[in-house]
């Protein structure tokens, strides 16, 4: 029987506090720049991104690296909170079939939208957590809202995940759809409580972990790696 973890915050009462001041900085700055749909080149691809779905960030080179890096000719890849579909467009040129999955309409309609716009075939759901994900991945990405306070609207879920449900959900629920030797790539930042990433990743049987810098993976070999920022 697997354990269950209920979040409270791992981080002393003073960083959360900071953390939440940065973090309505960046809701702000969110809903403003993204007022429109913006176009962004992106490691050779032009992405779309409307209104209320996660831009490209000057962060989303670091993931986008380590899925190019990582993904493999004939992988069967899950971008779970595929977003503007970024991830799953970058691993479909590789891999042999990609399932892109996100909880906001608006994500799944731009994920569509940026396949077809650069060429490639991707499935794309919505689902929440894995509620409309069947079968099992060779490579599973996830670049989780890093905080854990309640959103406001979509914009913002994006961002935060009301007491890490999603984050939770998908650790509990991963071992179900990683295939034999499969890997795990998640994406995480300091202005989220790593620490409770950390005992979420130790509860699960994955190994833990490697980290992405500079250009290359460092760190213990295994089936769980994480990019950190
Ligand atoms: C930080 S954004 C990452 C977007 C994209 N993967 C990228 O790298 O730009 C997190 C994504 O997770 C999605 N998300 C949040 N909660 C979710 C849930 N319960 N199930 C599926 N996706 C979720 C959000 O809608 C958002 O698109």
């Amino acid at each position: 029987m697997e354990e269950k973890i209920a979040y409270t915050p791992r981080v002393r009462p003073e960083d959360a506090a900071r953390i939440r001041r940065w973090h309505e900085h960046a809701y702000q700055a969110l809903r403003e720049e993204g007022a429109r749909e913006r176009s962004f080149s992106y490691l050779g691809r032009t992405l779309l991104v409307p209104p209320g779905v996660q831009p490209i960030t000057g962060m989303s080179h670091l993931l986008g690296e380590a899925v190019l890096a990582e993904v493999r000719p004939g992988d069967r890849v899950l971008d779970m909170g595929t977003g503007s579909g970024v991830n799953a467009v970058l691993a479909a040129a590789t891999a042999a079939y990609v399932l892109a999955v996100d909880v906001n309409p608006a994500a799944v309609a731009a994920a569509r939208r940026n396949a077809e716009r650069n060429g490639v075939t991707i499935d794309v759901r919505e689902s929440d957590v894995f509620s409309a994900v069947e079968g099992e991945f060779d490579l599973i990405v996830f670049d989780p809202p890093f905080r854990w306070f309640a959103p406001r609207d979509l914009t913002e879920a994006a961002i935060t995940d009301a007491n890490y449900r999603a984050l939770t959900a998908f650790f509990h629920g991963v071992r179900r759809h990683l295939a034999s030797g499969g890997r795990l790539l998640v994406f995480f930042g300091t202005s989220g409580d790593l620490e409770y990433l950390r005992e979420l990743a130790r509860a699960r049987p994955v190994s833990w972990p490697r980290s992405w810098r500079d250009g290359s993976w460092s760190g213990t070999a295994g089936g769980s790696n994480t990019t950190r920022t």
